[in-house]
């Protein structure tokens, strides 16, 4: 795109000269580019965070500027891979916008001045704290998890007992990556019937090994999740999470090597609602049709197939509010819509992801909950690269591929986080969380 990218270089460069006069022609580091790695590159490029190198200085970013803006341009970084034109929006939404990638790039092809240190913005600092205070329960694993300097990524569950003698509302949820550097992301979830343990005393290391999910089985509740950049936001008023008491808490961590040993404790915060709940935040999904005594999504993805179609529809029996949405597939994803067809017959994108990428799925809130009434239906188009051209297949050749947790089976599930318009709890306990009564001896 040289024609597309000099005109947005040139519009940048004219757009200082009309607000700063006839000095500034250019963009420096200094006054411009500056704020933008702030803001955009900086959560994860700075010493100890996950990323391979800081971006905090002059020399740094000039040393990398070609590489800052091929990135930028093939948007792969910030690694926000939902589009911002269709769905969302969604909070932490991390993307450069048209003019900020023109400002990148005219330094760039200005061969980087540094500028006016005058100009600079305050360096940026970051909370090490909670950023919403203490929480009502800090839980960390009890054992850090050694891992080596080099090798595959890996993904561990780990069990957290929370010791409650009563179930507890949380409306927010936070967590404090132990060692930054090798954390990519964590997803938590909630078991209340021993299983994980069981899982957990069969692997001699800390926790218990996976490729995705929690193990062979459902956990009772979800708990949000984490990756860099993204801040802890509370659930809307009146929205809770149910936490039984003397549950545990998962964290299933994603780890990424850095190159040397690093030791990882993991810590979760939870916050206990103040107020009354109305609504149990549920977890509802849309996967491809179950077959067989297991109940198994059916999926059959060919060797070879390059853009195999995957599809499923739910309908939504009752009024509505979509809180946030996580798409979920395993390497061989390429593309993945949801969209909303209400009854009235207009439609929604909820969430598109053009270029799928199985280190960056995450877990996407909207900005503000999207109401979708009884019976809309909601769609789920996927497509998968089975081909020995996907530099991601992790089958050489490649062979056909069905449902299941491991690395080398698929997934395609749109999970959804909603609430339901006449829910009116007043604190009370979800009834799959309510036990038998014992009628006294
Ligand atoms: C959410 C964390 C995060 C943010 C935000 C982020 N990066 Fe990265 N970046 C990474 C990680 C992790 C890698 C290592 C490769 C990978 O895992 O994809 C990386 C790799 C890179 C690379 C190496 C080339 C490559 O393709 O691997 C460049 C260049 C880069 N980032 C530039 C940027 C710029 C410029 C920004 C801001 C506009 C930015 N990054 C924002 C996490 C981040």
């Amino acid at each position: 795109m040289p024609r597309l990218r000099t005109l947005l270089a040139l519009s940048v460069a004219f757009s200082v000269i009309t607000s700063k006069g006839i000095h500034a022609a250019t963009p420096t580091f200094h006054r411009d580019v500056e704020r933008i790695l702030q803001k955009h590159c900086q959560d994860c490029h700075r010493p100890g965070q996950v990323a391979p190198f800081s971006l905090l200085t002059y020399e740094q970013a000039r040393k990398r500027a070609g590489d800052l803006v091929s990135v930028t341009e093939r948007k792969r970084m910030p690694p926000w891979p939902a589009s911002t034109r269709v769905g969302g929006p969604f909070r932490d939404a991390q993307v450069l916008s048209d003019r900020e990638f023109g400002t990148l790039l005219a330094w760039e092809e200005a061969d980087c001045p540094q500028g006016d240190p005058a100009d600079a913005p305050p360096p940026r600092t970051w909370d090490s704290d909670w950023p919403l205070g203490a929480p009502d329960l800090e839980l960390r694993m009890s054992e850090p998890y050694a891992l080596s300097a080099d090798g595959a990524d890996e993904f561990r569950v780990f069990v957290l007992p929370t010791g409650l003698t009563e179930g507890k509302w949380v409306s927010a949820v936070d967590y404090k990556p132990g060692s930054p550097k090798v954390v990519h992301h964590v997803i938590a979830a909630i078991d209340n019937q021993g299983l994980a343990r069981i899982l957990d005393k069969a692997d001699p290391k800390p926790g218990y090994r996976v490729f995705s999910g929690f193990g062979a089985f459902w956990p009772v509740g979800m708990l949000g999740g984490w990756s860099p950049g993204k801040s802890a936001t509370p659930l809307p008023k009146g929205v809770g999470r149910y936490l039984p008491s003397g549950s545990d808490v998962l964290l299933q961590v994603h780890y990424h090597k850095s190159g040397k040993p690093e030791i990882d404790a993991t810590a979760v915060g939870l916050y206990f609602a103040k107020e009354t709940i109305e609504k149990e935040l549920r977890v509802k999904t849309v996967v491809p049709p179950v077959s067989g005594f297991l109940e198994i999504p059916k999926l059959h993805i060919p060797a070879g197939a390059a853009n195999h179609e995957v599809t499923a529809t739910e309908t939504i029996d009752d009024d509505a509010h979509l809180v946030g949405v996580t798409p979920h597939m395993h390497w061989l994803g390429k593309d993945f819509l949801l969209k909303a067809a209400r009854p009235d017959g207009s439609t929604l994108t909820l969430i598109k992801i053009n270029r799928w990428d199985f280190n960056w799925q995450g877990s996407y809130e909207f900005v503000e909950p999207v109401a979708l009434p009884k019976g809309t239906r909601i769609d789920m188009v996927a497509h998968f690269d089975n081909s020995a051209r996907n530099p991601a297949n992790p089958s050489s050749p490649p062979r056909d591929v069905r449902w299941g947790e491991q690395t080398t089976d698929e997934m395609c599930i749109g999970f959804f986080d909603i609430t339901f318009d006449d829910e009116h709890r007043e604190n009370s306990v979800p009834s799959r969380f309510r036990k038998a009564r014992r009628r006294a001896p």
